[in-house]
């Protein structure tokens, strides 16, 4: 049965390539495209996680046309519940709850996971969910540790899954434009890549030991990481400035944009990386940089910076995101939104390209639904027609190792040498510790 739905899927998508499976929503109400597409051939998607980003990423996925979110799994009952009232409303259908995501992998009519939990989680969920035959589509950053990082390549490979990393400006039109354009010499020899963000985040204030919430299952929202007692001011967001399950503004927000410099430039992993930086804005318990300039060198002749201020909202060049190229003609700047613009070396404007519509890179949820929609159709033809990934795990992987070792560097407070045949660190014992991650004992990645 499992494998006819499956064969079906595959058929009724090549059979109707003219329908333009996947259309961009929204301007399609829900219900009429349900007048198309029969049950069988929509791709039965989980998600996990919904409280912010997987909330925007479940209302993006139930826009597609040949989806079905058949699950929606979260440790908060509340965000579970806001979240499947929203799916509903855009399909008609109500998903199930979940609230462990592992039961939800026992169904094999399930054929994706959708995770947007802490990155702490990351990885681990991707594991269990390839493990478990299903498809990810897995937010950035890929893993909190190198290791976890290369522990999804094999298993990307072993398991024969599609993998999809969530830095969606792979797929903007005009941003791949700009990537082009650079690479046919519009800006001559590129030799400098900056990318930057800058917002002005409040303090996260000195947390209290407190009783778990009744609406939080504290115990599976700390999985893979050892168990910590529960304090007010962890959950939600503010974990990401946390070693424990978050990585930083530098993974944060910083892999979009070394993402966007290591595809401009074409390189894969550096010499030498380093970082400064600290949390220097407010006295409080956040323990990543609020402040930090991370530099990397690549063998091929080209250096690349990521400046992060969480606290200071300051923007360059007119955004408050970014990504520049310097080169010897010129630069080209891909800044917050799908476009480019190409200055000459004097640093004068020659050429921009930009969408109309209008994107807030600060909002935490969906900078940009619309184009969301296009990496998410990317992900589902890796599924139906065994198309290319935008962001395949192996780039992914590569991208988020990048600032990893900026954060890895930050915190041994010297720079790291680096085998750029690998990107493994040589030499430094005490930075090859922070190469992988603690486990709760019995959480441990296993192939
Ligand atoms: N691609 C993008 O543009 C983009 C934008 C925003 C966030 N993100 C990424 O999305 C992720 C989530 O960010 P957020 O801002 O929504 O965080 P958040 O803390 O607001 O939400 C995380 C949710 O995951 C849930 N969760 C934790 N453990 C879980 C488990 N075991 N099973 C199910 N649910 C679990 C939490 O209860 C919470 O509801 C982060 O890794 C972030 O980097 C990506």
């Amino acid at each position: 049965m499992e494998n006819d739905r499956r064969e079906f899927i595959k058929k009724t998508v090549l059979g109707t390539a003219a329908l333009s499976f996947g259309g961009i929503l929204p301007g399609f109400s829900a219900h009429s495209y349900r007048n198309i597409s029969g049950a069988n051939e929509r791709i039965n998607v989980g998600t996990v996680g919904v409280n912010s980003r997987g909330l925007a990423l479940s209302n993006t996925f139930s826009m597609q046309k040949n989806c079905n979110i058949m699950y929606v799994s979260d440790v908060d009952i509340r965000a579970a519940e806001k979240c499947i009232d929203s799916v509903s409303k855009i399909t008609g259908t109500r998903p199930k709850a979940a609230p462990d995501f592992r039961k939800a992998m026992e169904d094999k009519d399930l054929d994706a996971m959708v995770i947007a939990t802490p990155d702490h989680w990351h990885a681990p969920a991707a594991l269990l969910a390839m493990k478990a035959g299903k498809h990810v589509y897995l937010e950035k950053p890929c893993s909190h540790s190198p290791e976890e990082g290369e522990i999804l390549v094999q298993a990307a490979s072993k398991y024969n899954k599609v993998l999809q990393m969530g830095n969606q400006r792979r797929s903007w039109p005009n941003v791949a434009k700009g990537i082009e354009a650079l690479k046919s010499g519009v800006i001559g020899k590129p030799y400098f890549g900056k990318g930057w963000y800058t917002n002005k985040r409040p303090s996260i204030g000195v947390g209290k030991l407190a009783a778990v919430p009744d609406w939080l299952n504290w115990d599976l929202w700390q999985g893979p990481a050892p168990r910590m007692p529960f304090k007010d001011n962890y959950v939600h967001y503010n974990w990401h400035w946390f070693w424990h399950w978050g990585t930083g503004e530098a993974l944060n927000n910083g892999t979009h944009m070394v993402d966007l410099l290591r595809w401009g430039m074409g390189v894969d992993y550096p010499i030498r990386v380093s970082s400064n930086g600290g949390r220097f804005h407010y006295t409080d318990d956040w323990e990543t940089p609020d402040t930090q300039v991370i530099s990397m060198d690549f063998k091929e002749g080209f250096t690349m910076t990521w400046e992060g201020r969480s606290c200071n909202a300051r923007s360059i060049e007119g955004s408050s995101v970014g990504a520049m190229f310097y080169g010897d003609k010129g630069s080209l700047l891909i800044a917050g939104g799908n476009g480019y613009t190409v200055f000459d070396v004097a640093g004068k404007e020659i050429e921009s390209i930009e969408d109309k519509e209008k994107i807030d890179p600060r909002n935490a949820a969906s900078p940009a639904q619309q184009l969301d929609a296009l990496h998410i159709q990317n992900f589902f033809d890796g599924i139906t027609k065994g198309t290319s990934l935008r962001s395949n795990i192996d780039s992914g992987h590569k991208s988020t190792l990048l600032v990893q070792l900026g954060n890895i560097s930050q915190r041994v407070g010297r720079s790291l040498e680096i085998d750029p045949q690998n990107g493994h660190i040589l030499k430094d014992k005490e930075a090859r510790k922070l190469w992988s991650r603690e486990y709760e004992k019995g959480w441990e990645m296993t192939l």
